[in-house]
Order: C-alpha cells, then structure tokens, then sequence
C-alpha cells in the first residue's frame, strides 16, 4: 500500500479544549466500566455475561452514529459506517473490549469507545467505509492465551485455541455457545477483502508521554518567554504529545508447573522437604535478578497457584506464569533459555519436578512504515507534537498488523499507571487524538491507493 499524506491543517493549530465531545467519551469508558464481573472492580474476561451489556452500549451508540452492527463468532463487537459511494477500500479502527482483573476504565475501552466518535464527528461521509472492532479478548486472563478475538479477525483462531479450558473447565467453544454464538462459523470472522488498513487508539500505559510533555513545558520557563522559542514552547505548552507507534515489543507467555510433596509443616525436617513454593520462590527471584540486569528486558512472574493452600502444609504443587519481553527476539529467546535453566535447577535442588508449557510466542511486530508517517503528519497537522516510540504492552494491533498495514496512536497516562483501578486519560488528549484521528482519516481519503476499491 501507498500513503501520500500531506499536511494541510483543517483546522487552525490552538489549545485544545475539553470539549463535550472529550467528556462524552470518558463518561462512556466509565458506563462500559460498570459491566464487570466483580463488584467494586473492573474485571471483564472473553465473553463473561457482563459483556452483553457492553454490547447493548456499543449497539446503542453505533446505531445512532448511523453504523450497522454485528458480533461475530468470536464475540467481537463489529459496526460499519458505509462510504459515500460503494464499493470502496474500508480502514478498521478499534481496540479490545476485555480488561485484566481490577483494572482502569480505559485499557482497550477508550480506542473502541474514540472509534465510535470519530464516526460521530466526521462531517460528510468519505471515500472509504469506516469499521469499529470491540475486540472480545485481548488480554489473555481466562483461558491464559491472549488475543483470541484478534486472532479470528485474521482467520488464526484455530481447533487448538478454541479446545483450550478456562479455570472451570469451561472451553473456548463452549463460552462462545454459552453467550449465544456459534463457534462453528468462527471463519465468518475474518476481516472482509477491502479491509485496507488498521488504526488502533489506546492509552500509552506507561510514563514516557507525560515526561516528554513535562520536559517540553518546562522549556517555556525563563526569560526568553518572549522570545520566539519562548512563544514556540508556549504552543507547545498548548498541545498535545502523542506516541506514534512504530514497534510492538515480542513476548513470550510460559506456565511452569513445580511438582513436590505435600507433608506436615511442624514435623517434617528442613533437609527432608519436597516444597514446590520454596523452589517456585527461588526462581521467581531469578526471574526478578535477570530483568533487571539485561538491559531492554523485563520480566514477571503475575500468576501463582500453590496447592494445598494452608499455612501447616508443605506445598505439593505451585503453577505460576512467566511473562518475558524484549524489542529483540533473539534476546527475549535466549532470556526464556535461561529462565528455564533457572527454574529446573530450583526445583533440582529440592527434587521438585519442573514442567512447563509455552502458551504464547508472539514476535516483535513494525507497524507500516507508510501509516506511521502518514499518522505523523496527521498529528502535527491537528496542531499536536508526534513521537514515535515502541510499545511495551502487547495490542491487538501486532495482530492484525502481519495482514492488514497497521498503526496505533498512544495516548497519554497520567502517572504512568496502566493494569491498575487508577488508570486515567486526560480529556485534552482525548480530544487532540479525535483531531489527529479525523486528520488521518481526510489524508487517507486523498489516498488513490486506499480509496480505489
Ligand atoms: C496487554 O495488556 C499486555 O499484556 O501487553
Ligand atoms: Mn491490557
Ligand atoms: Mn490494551
């Protein structure tokens, strides 16, 4: 694909305002935020009966917005704004509509949530046709295998992922019958054949934007607030920092199973022990040690089971999940090598028996070159800062991107906080992001490439 963006602003670069449109889609995030599976908390897994009013929501907004609806066989939530004339080229925007347990309002919800308003706010329909994705999963939380609703999308989701079984022994086919879809038609799913490209809104859910607006506005600071820098950093104090993504980082998902024997903990001596949560214990401090000294990695053990669970017993069985990442993937193989080694000889040393199983292998993934520019232009031309930066977190995106050219605009967190009740998203970006996003869609639009179905 080619993009020729250019960038002629529609409109005049200025403060951006919190404006009702910005308000609206928090208020949104925060209603979808009500459907969850724990009270109190944001908790939403694949296809959990909460979602079905997330769906009544997004039906309800989608519709007046003038889309048509549909969810898929594999629960993503799918709208259609049709083109000014058909058939033409369509550009897919959206995110995940899943969350972690206790999470934020926003992870996923806010680039479905901003889709529907940049429908909203188009002026004229274009020469492309628009499709909104409420992706059902992306996190990985039940069935520990991330990305099942993107997988489908690209027609990936196969017979394996569909038999694999849930905390309650619940499969991914029976949860998909049990909301009342049939996974018999999971290949309906796929992306239609003039899908041109993808663009997936999400907050950065880590620090960098923020420090790079900290940096830029102290800059206006002093005595050249005058002068012409000083009135260049005043605009830009005015503006918006938004992340470009040009990489999604490569991770590797593990289950390590410590195998020992369960026995009295007052009577059993310290040499004689057969203790699976000392062994899992030593290794996840290893884990720790090496992302903290291989420079780019990180590393983390989030999930641990110990059986039988009580404080007088020697723990006979411990599951606990590694998650490694890396921009390099040579460097993320060779971190799980070692990972293992570690972990096999924890276990030795207390003839614990190691097994583990990967769940997941997902490389790194570059973004198209062409939509990263062209998102660019798009967020300078709304009068906003770009940066181009790589993204640690995982995203449907990396998905989608090895068949459909794919980019992701980043919006910024406060305090850096993301997988966290806390997680937040400042109306002035939200609204310098529906500028950019409106701003990409015109430059598209003048795509010959794109346009011509
Ligand atoms: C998705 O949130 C991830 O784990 O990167
Ligand atoms: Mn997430
Ligand atoms: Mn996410």
């Amino acid at each position: 694909m080619t993009v020729t963006g250019t960038s002629a602003p529609t409109s005049a670069p200025g403060p951006p305002r919190e404006t009702a449109r910005a308000a609206r889609i928090l208020a949104r995030c925060h209603e979808i935020a009500k459907h969850t599976e724990t009270a109190g908390q944001i908790t939403r897994t694949f296809l959990s009966p909460p979602m079905h009013g997330v769906h009544r929501l997004l039906r309800g907004w989608m519709e007046a917005a003038g889309m048509s609806t549909n969810v898929d066989a594999a629960g993503n939530f799918r709208g259609v704004y049709p083109a000014s004339r058909e058939p033409a080229r369509r550009i897919i925007l959206g995110s995940h509509l899943d969350s972690v347990p206790n999470a934020g309002a926003f992870d996923g919800v806010l680039g479905v949530v901003m889709a529907v308003a940049v429908v909203e706010a188009l002026e004229n329909s274009l020469p492309i046709s628009l499709e909104v994705i409420g992706f059902s999963e992306e996190e990985g939380v039940r069935f520990r295998r991330p990305f099942l609703g993107s997988l489908a999308v690209i027609g990936r989701l196969d017979a394996a992922d569909l038999a694999l079984t849930d905390a309650e022994g619940i499969t991914v086919a029976d949860a998909i019958r049990n909301f009342g879809l049939d996974p018999v038609r999971i290949s309906d799913a796929k992306l239609s054949a003039n899908a041109a490209a993808y663009l997936e809104l999400h907050i950065e859910q880590g620090p960098v934007l923020e420090h790079v607006e900290q940096i830029a506005r102290r800059v206006g600071h002093g005595s050249f607030e005058n002068s012409a820098r000083g009135l260049a950093a005043q605009q830009r104090r005015a503006a918006s920092t938004l992340g470009v993504v040009e990489t999604i980082v490569g991770q590797s998902r593990l289950l390590f199973t410590f195998q020992g024997q369960a026995n009295h903990a007052g009577t059993t001596p310290m040499p004689l022990r057969r203790d699976a949560l000392a062994a899992a214990a030593e290794w996840i401090v290893a884990v720790e040690t090496m992302g903290r000294q291989v420079p780019g990695l990180v590393a983390t053990v989030g999930r641990l089971e110990a059986d039988p669970g009580a404080s007088n017993v020697i723990s006979s069985l411990v599951r606990a999940t590694l998650d490694v990442r890396h921009p390099d993937d040579a460097k993320r193989a060779e971190a799980v090598v070692d990972l293992i080694a570690n972990a096999d000889a924890a276990a030795h040393a207390r003839q614990v028996l190691l097994t583990h199983e990967t769940l997941l292998e997902q490389p790194a993934v570059q973004m198209n070159a062409d939509l990263v520019r062209l998102l660019q232009n798009a967020v300078t031309s709304a009068g906003h800062v770009p940066r181009v930066m790589p993204s640690g977190a995982g995203h449907d995106a990396m998905i989608l991107a090895p068949q459909l050219p794919s980019v992701m605009l980043f919006l910024p967190s406060p305090g850096g906080l993301s997988h966290h009740p806390e997680e937040a998203v400042l109306a002035e970006d939200i609204e310098a992001a529906l500028q950019t996003v409106l701003e990409f869609l015109r430059m598209v639009s003048h795509d010959k490439a794109l346009t011509n179905a």
